[in-house]
């Protein structure tokens, strides 16, 4: 890790007057943020971008039972510095970054009751961040017990939203793109999933992203980093007046978080640019979270796996559970007493079947699902839903797979869904980590379906915050890697935690069997979702039409094929799966091969062009080789453009190999349509894309 220099450090000290306002710019000088405190001392921020008002006067602040911390405040000092390092990822989307900002320490004090509060601020070339830094109280209080977030992000016309709903529990969800005005009816449209828990009225979930009214618009994402120790971050939106509020995730008691100071809050972050390509490069969240934690990061290896995983989704009655009779016989533990279904995947046989496939190709790792005791608990949700991450069934033979894996040098995932019961999972991490060393598994897929067990408790409120981070500080010790599901959204932990390889934490390539994903989907959630870290989407989908797994379903994929390889590039994730059936894979090799070849960790990225919701062009540079790749993707329109190839060394010669859609492609009416072609390239081709209707291009370039 490479930190350079501190330039300046510079401090005011003494009170300050009520008026005494304070601003500090970007490096650049494009970002100028402004903090005062009005009349009755509350502290408020504003924005400015390229000299245009863009957050206008927003407030800032916190509310405790013990404690007001939103107004009765004076400035009492100021620091401000400098810092321009960079530093080395265990992997992702650059080899190196670049942690470029001016700060502002905003020292604030009040009397009766004696109050201290300092906010800190961030200002980056490509946005702000800023935090709460709450002191133990000068008459010795040390605790604080917060109901509410004052902080506001107030913006000055209608401006367009790209948002999904506020919720406690879920973020699977569609996105709307609308307007603050337009945000009421818009959120109407949106069904409640089964036991989560929406908000109602006009909360948003953040990632979100705002496009500006107007003419020369400028986009900004709002999100939080390091979110650890507090309850994650929702928006009230004012549609009247633009507006949107803080909106942490109570408990059932109506409690956000229980603090023991000194504390510091998650940053709450705007990603600001008028090139929506910027949105897509910046690093500010993961600049905003701490260093890596993990001295040795020598086991934390990038993969690609496979899934005894999409047999389940694609409605062809198979099942996690092993046995359908134990509704019939509550009370039964005993599993060899049990009728086995007959369609169970996770079994010894069909798990073979995907090891050779993978072994065969070149695919890191194999993950199953469906492989332990608990499955007919949870599929009768009876109250005391528990899972046994120690105790697989009768016909999974642990032993076997286990020496058959390594033979065959393939890692084995784990699976652990813990249907919600996250207390339970907590007792039984460390025999369940334990069991997975033992029998050489160095990854795990978590999942939360469900109401949070205990039920006072959210998927996003402070207790569920602390216990995925407990989880992924456990798994770090026992040298686990982590792909979590209906956990908390990402926030960049994965810079201090490079063990938590990818997370869910969105409406994902499941939902292609469940009604399906509209193609506008995929170019919306590196916008939003991915700004918060990798996602486990699960692309590689080659049969997008559910009636060819089972007749009964209509359901179909937003998407071409060619499309499902370009999201490679698109949604670049450490820990990426090839979800479809090796079966499905065999029918076009050649289009696998794409697959076979795309890495998932890169020294360098380049975004060609980019539009929220509507396209993707992003050209990218593995890590361990010259080869660089190129993804491309529309929504469901139809998209021509050409893109200057100057990422390419000069001087050097590269042999493009391209997979498109067929001039005939359509992703509803012909989704398979592709076609695959060779053809020199150096630095200065302009590359021709064509893509069809929810299409997209893949290519790869190699040396010459
Ligand atoms: C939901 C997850 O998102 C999915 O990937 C998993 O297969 C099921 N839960 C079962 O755990
Ligand atoms: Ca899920």
């Amino acid at each position: 890790m490479k930190h350079t220099l501190i330039l300046t450090l510079l401090s005011l000290a003494g009170v300050l007057g009520a008026n005494a306002s304070r601003s500090i710019s970007s490096p650049s000088g494009e970002l100028l943020l402004t903090v005062d405190v009005d009349g009755e001392g509350r502290p408020f921020y504003s924005l400015d971008y390229k000299g245009k008002s863009l957050v206008k006067e927003s407030r800032l602040g916190l509310t405790a039972d013990e404690l007001d911390l939103t107004r009765g405040f004076g400035i009492a000092s100021v620091d401000t510095v400098t810092v321009d390092r960079s530093w080395t990822p265990v992997w992702g989307e650059y080899d190196n970054v670049r942690d470029h900002f001016r700060e502002m320490a905003v020292n604030l004090t009040g009397e009766e009751p004696a109050r201290d509060l300092t906010v800190r601020f961030r200002v980056f070339d490509d946005g702000l961040g800023f935090r709460y830094e709450l002191p133990v109280n000068r008459v010795g209080r040390n605790y604080l017990t917060v109901r509410d977030e004052a902080t506001e992000f107030n913006f000055t016309d209608d401006h367009t939203l790209f948002c999904i709903p506020g919720d406690y529990d879920t973020d699977e969800y569609l996105w709307s793109e609308t307007t603050f005005s337009g945000l009421p009816e818009a959120l109407g449209n949106y069904r409640r999933h089964s036991e989560a828990q929406r908000t109602g009225g006009t909360t948003i979930q953040t990632p979100m992203l705002i496009k500006t009214a107007g003419k020369d618009p400028v986009y900004v994402n709002i999100h939080e980093a390091a979110l650890a120790g507090y309850p994650a971050m929702l928006l009230d939106v004012d549609t009247q007046e633009n507006g949107m509020k803080a909106h942490i995730v109570p408990d059932r008691l109506g409690v956000g978080a229980y603090l023991q100071m000194p504390f510091s809050t998650p940053w709450r972050t705007l990603i600001v640019s008028d090139d929506a390509r910027d949105i897509l490069a910046s690093q500010l969240v993961l600049n905003l979270n701490e260093p890596c934690a993990i001295e040795d990061t020598s086991w934390i290896k990038p993969m690609k796996f496979m899934g005894v995983w999409w047999e389940m989704f694609t409605g062809n009655q198979k099942t996690w559970a092993y046995s359908d009779d134990y509704l019939a016989k509550p009370g039964v533990t005993d599993y060899s007493a049990l009728k086995p279904n007959g369609r169970h995947p996770a079994n010894t046989e069909n798990v073979k079947k995907y090891i050779d496939f993978a072994s065969e190709n070149g695919i890191d790792g194999v993950l199953v699902e469906g492989w332990n005791e608990g499955w007919e608990d949870w599929a009768s949700y009876r109250k005391n839903r528990q899972f046994l991450f120690d105790k697989a069934y009768p016909d999974f033979d642990v032993d076997a797979l286990r020496e058959y894996a390594k033979a065959k040098g393939v890692k084995l995932i784990m699976h652990h869904e813990t249907a919600a019961n996250a207390a339970d999972y907590e007792l039984q991490l460390d025999r369940a980590f334990q069991f997975m060393k033992d029998n050489n598994y160095d990854a795990v897929k978590t999942g939360y379906v469900g109401a949070i067990i205990p039920r006072s408790e959210h998927h996003t409120s402070q207790w569920m915050v602390d216990h995925a981070r407990h989880v992924i500080e456990r798994a770090a010790d026992y040298e686990i890697m982590v792909d979590s599901h209906e956990a908390p959204r990402p926030t960049g932990l994965c810079r201090t935690y490079p063990n938590w390889l990818a997370q869910e934490s969105a409406r994902g390539g499941e939902f292609e069997s469940m009604g399906g994903n509209p193609p506008s989907h995929t170019c919306i959630l590196p916008f939003t979702r991915l700004k918060g870290g990798p996602m486990d989407y699960t692309p590689g989908l080659f049969e997008t039409r559910m009636s060819y797994y089972n007749e009964g379903k209509d359901s179909q994929a937003g998407t071409t094929l060619a499309r499902q390889l370009a999201l490679y590039l698109t949604m670049p994730s450490p820990m990426q799966m090839a979800c479809d059936l090796p079966d499905n894979y065999r029918r076009f090799p050649d289009a696998f091969q794409f697959i076979k070849d795309v890495p998932v960790d890169w020294s360098d990225s380049r975004y060609l062009e980019a539009e929220p919701n509507r396209y993707i062009t992003v050209a990218r540079k593995d890590k361990h080789s010259d080869d660089w790749y190129l993804g491309a993707i529309t929504d469901d329109k139809a998209r021509k453009s050409e893109v200057r190839l100057d990422f390419l060394p000069k001087g050097k010669k590269y042999e493009a190999t391209i997979y498109e859609d067929a001039p005939d492609a359509d992703w509803k009416e012909n989704p398979q349509a592709y076609r695959i072609r060779k053809i020199n390239v150096d630095s200065g081709t302009r590359l021709k894309l064509r893509l069809a209707p929810g299409g997209g291009t893949a290519v790869r370039f190699t040396p010459k």
